[in-house]
């Protein structure tokens, strides 16, 4: 049997556990790969810290870039973490010192990932990523190989387990955002600092990884329209509720179209509806396989461990694909046709105070902005404090919407920012 010789870099969540199962399930593991699975060399900040494994016959190094300095290895895992900075500075060094690349970084190769994919193929080498996207779903693998005979039209996603957890959370015990987000900080699912997930940039990340390989298109990370779930309110998510609708916070990406992250009210009764808590969900669709939806943990150590060793696996066995499945320079320059911009239909919710004339006066700017409504809900009557309009419009621009909000927001009746969120009547987003 030939043999993988393996430098990992970090040895955190995920890299711990690679190691671990690299050790612990070696047979099964090199019977796979058709080679004998080495790790010759780790890196990580503290070298006194217990990671779940010996480290005997393993050379430390609290320095990444010496796992460089290795003529004996001929893959780096890197899984340090960072847009830029050492992690980036390590995969460049490997790549152009010739060694294959195995990464979970999705915020570097969301922005460095088409001159990465590159600079492998120049040095005949390999990049792969699955473990950068939804984790233990081989969301990737999918899109490269099961799916390798479509034209792919849309991608679909719950990207993020912290968000679906809180999201989901909020849904099932009607507590207030704030609320979950500390009680999800206390269980570990989500970050002290949790601004990544909940700003929508981490889900941005993998959606930007996941179209670029969807549609063979140069997608840019600047290119994604960003929203989170900090404004969510409980509120919305009841009235949701009342309408027949779930609250996601979903990635989408529509061939030729600008890809976006966004909270979006689904149908109660769709199937990435019911994905609930911190599991992701990605769904594509496409010609011909119509519409395929995977399920499963998104993160953590074992399912992004599971991604990992898929792809030193691959690497091992020659069977690594193109990066984005096709050589970098067919990759076609993102076209978005402008023409095309979303009708669809939204949510609108509007704190007002209880005085007459408030809603005829809301009915005029929809009126003027040629927003047709579909439902109203009226809430509450209130002596001196506010009642929630909540309105679901027929399809319309967005830029439509939003300058109706922007006179809306004008008038002295109209008390706080109003919360618009789309729908989508069918999870195909065709
Ligand atoms: N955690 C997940 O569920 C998950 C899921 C999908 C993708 N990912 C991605 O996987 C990667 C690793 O994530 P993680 O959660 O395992 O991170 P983590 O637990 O924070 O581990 C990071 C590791 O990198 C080491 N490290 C940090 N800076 C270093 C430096 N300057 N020099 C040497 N070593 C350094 C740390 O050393 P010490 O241990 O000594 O501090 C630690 O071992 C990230 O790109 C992340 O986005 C993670």
């Amino acid at each position: 049997m030939s043999e993988l010789r393996i430098g990992i870099a970090g040895l955190g969540v995920v890299g711990a556990e690679t190691a671990k199962q690299i050790i612990t399930a070696q047979t099964m593991l090199c019977k796979r790969a058709g080679a004998d699975l080495k790790i010759v060399a780790v890196s990580a900040r503290d070298k006194e810290k217990d990671r779940g494994f010996s480290l005997q016959n393993i050379i430390f190094y609290t320095d990444p870039l010496k796992l460089l300095e290795h003529d004996d290895i001929d893959l780096i895992v890197e899984l340090i973490g960072g847009e830029q900075g050492i992690a980036l500075s390590l995969v460049e060094g490997a790549l152009n010192a010739g060694k294959h690349v195995v990464t979970a970084n999705k915020a570097m190769i969301a922005h460095h990932g088409f001159s990465l994919a590159a600079l492998a193929e120049v040095n005949n080498v390999s990049l792969q990523f699955e473990a950068a996207v939804a984790g233990g779903i081989p969301a990737i693998k999918i899109l490269r190989e099961g799916l390798a005979g479509n034209a792919i039209q849309t991608v679909v996603g719950i990207l993020n387990g912290t968000c679906n957890y809180i999201l989901s959370e909020m849904t099932s015990s009607k507590s207030a955002f704030q609320d979950v987000l500390k009680e999800a900080q206390s269980k570990g699912f989500a970050e002290a600092d949790p601004s990544f997930d909940i700003d929508g940039i981490d889900a941005a990340h993998k959606l930007a990884i996941l179209s670029a390989i969807a549609f063979g298109q140069k997608i840019p990370f600047s290119s994604l329209a960003i929203t989170g779930i900090r404004q969510v309110s409980d509120v919305d998510i009841s009235y949701a509720g009342e309408l027949g609708y779930c609250l996601k916070l979903l990635g989408i990406a529509h061939r030729d179209k600008a890809a976006e992250v966004s909270m979006a009210l689904i149908p109660a009764d769709e199937q990435l509806a019911s994905v609930n808590g911190s599991l992701n969900a990605v769904s594509y669709s496409g010609t011909p396989v119509q519409s395929c939806v995977c399920i499963g943990p998104g993160a953590g150590a074992g399912p992004t461990s599971s991604a990992v060793l898929a792809d030193i696996i691959d690497v091992a066995s020659g069977l690594a694909n193109f990066a984005y499945g096709i050589p970098v320079e067919f990759l076609a320059e993102q076209k978005i046709e402008h023409h095309k911009s979303s009708q669809q239909s939204y949510y609108l919710r509007l704190s007002v105070t209880d005085k007459p004339g408030v809603l005829s006066e809301i009915s005029a700017i929809l009126k003027d902005h040629d927003l047709s409504v579909a439902s109203m809900i009226q809430n509450g009557q209130s002596e001196d404090g506010p009642v929630f309009l909540v309105f679901t419009t027929h399809k319309c621009a967005k830029a439509e919407i939003e300058a109706a909000v922007q006179i809306m927001q004008k008038s002295e009746h109209v008390l706080d920012t109003p919360m618009v969120i789309p729908i989508f009547d069918t999870c195909s987003f065709g």
